[in-house]
């Protein structure tokens, strides 16, 4: 295996200490390299925004709230039957979790890649826009999964996702309070009216089986309100699930939490035992919808249940007949 960069040692060993001065005489030693690397080596993180403070004088200690991803940390906090399902890898940045889990499915055969990123630089959202995905205020994940199922039961994976982080995210935060996350049909996540957390799932069809060759589901969360605001396309709709920092420890956390509580939901598909939950969470029953299609057309109508495969249920204005919509490429928006 490669050997970590100096940079990287420094700041292994600076975060598992956060808080504790280190001198450059120490780290050096440590490490085996000269005074000058080390000092290199925190101008370097510093310049990537990692909040280091001190000075060659009185040494140097990694900020109390900086929360780096590490695998170790998340295993640590799974049961063994959950960690041999998953192989999870970290990134500090990446363009997006989906397309590396894309790139890495010819050579990862099995399912359970893991992917999980402290930013993205081309993050994905549905119907080909972005997804906004900042360092430091978000956590971005991906999973190749080799179901076997029909393309039309791939719902169930998004469904599954919505569940699990909306589970999530409510025992990394308590404050925010239990059920106070609600689902938009069908892969948003919602806390006091604002977005916190989208839901991609992508796939590939095996046209001899019929089926899928693989699914990637790739789930994106907003943990804090970036530092420079939201960008203004998503001002009106974008939250967080703190309403300001969050503790250390966080996303290591809210990725063991998401990977147990997913991995639970999963491993008993096709069969929808989580179907009540998702109902019980679901924004969008007896409320006034708009009905966008691909072509964007609107429509109005009135939802009033999801069924077992986890259509919404509609009827659209001037109609008496309930239809049952599937996600592709429709969305909502619900009249408040
Ligand atoms: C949406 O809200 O439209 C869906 C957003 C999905 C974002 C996640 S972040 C992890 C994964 N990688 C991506 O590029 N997109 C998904």
């Amino acid at each position: 295996m490669k050997k970590p960069s100096v940079k990287e040692q420094v700041k292994t060993i600076l975060h598992q200490q956060r808080g504790s001065y280190y001198s450059g005489q120490e780290l050096a030693e440590q490490i085996g390299v000269s005074r000058t690397a080390v000092w290199k080596a925190i101008n370097c993180l510093r310049q990537e925004g990692y909040e280091i403070c001190g000075s060659t004088k009185i040494g140097y200690a990694m900020s109390l709230d900086t929360d780096l991803l590490e695998v170790d940390e998340i295993c640590r906090q799974l049961p063994k039957q959950v960690q041999d399902f998953y192989q999870i890898k970290c990134f500090e940045t990446i363009d997006s979790t989906n397309e590396e889990a894309k790139r890495q499915s010819k050579e990862f055969l099995g399912e359970g890649l893991c992917l999980v990123s402290m930013e993205q630089t081309a993050g994905k959202g549905r119907r080909g826009r972005t997804f906004y995905s900042p360092s430091h205020t978000g956590l971005y994940l991906s999973i190749l999964l080799r179901p076997d199922m029909k393309v039309e039961e791939a719902v169930f994976i998004t469904t599954a996702a919505a569940v699990a982080g909306a589970k999530a995210c409510e025992t990394v935060n308590p404050q925010c309070g239990k059920n106070s996350i609600g689902i938009k049909w069908v892969n948003d996540l919602y806390l006091n009216q604002k977005k916190i957390c989208g839901i991609l799932t992508e796939g590939a069809l095996s046209l001899e089986a019929g089926k899928l060759e693989y699914a990637i589901m790739g789930i994106g969360f907003n943990l804090s309100p970036p530092k420079e605001g939201w960008p203004q396309e998503i001002e009106s709709i974008a939250g967080s699930l703190f309403e300001k920092e969050y503790p250390s420890g966080t996303r290591n956390k809210l990725v063991s939490s998401f990977l147990m509580e997913f991995y639970e939901i999963y491993k008993q598909l096709p069969q929808v035992a989580y179907l009540e939950e998702y109902k019980r969470r679901q924004l969008a029953i007896g409320k006034d919808i708009l009905i966008q299609e691909a072509d964007g057309k609107t429509y109005k109508a009135h939802a009033y249940d999801v069924n077992e495969k986890c259509q919404l249920m509609v009827q659209y204005e001037g109609q008496t007949e309930l239809q049952s919509l599937s996600t592709g490429e429709i969305s909502i928006r619900l009249n408040n």
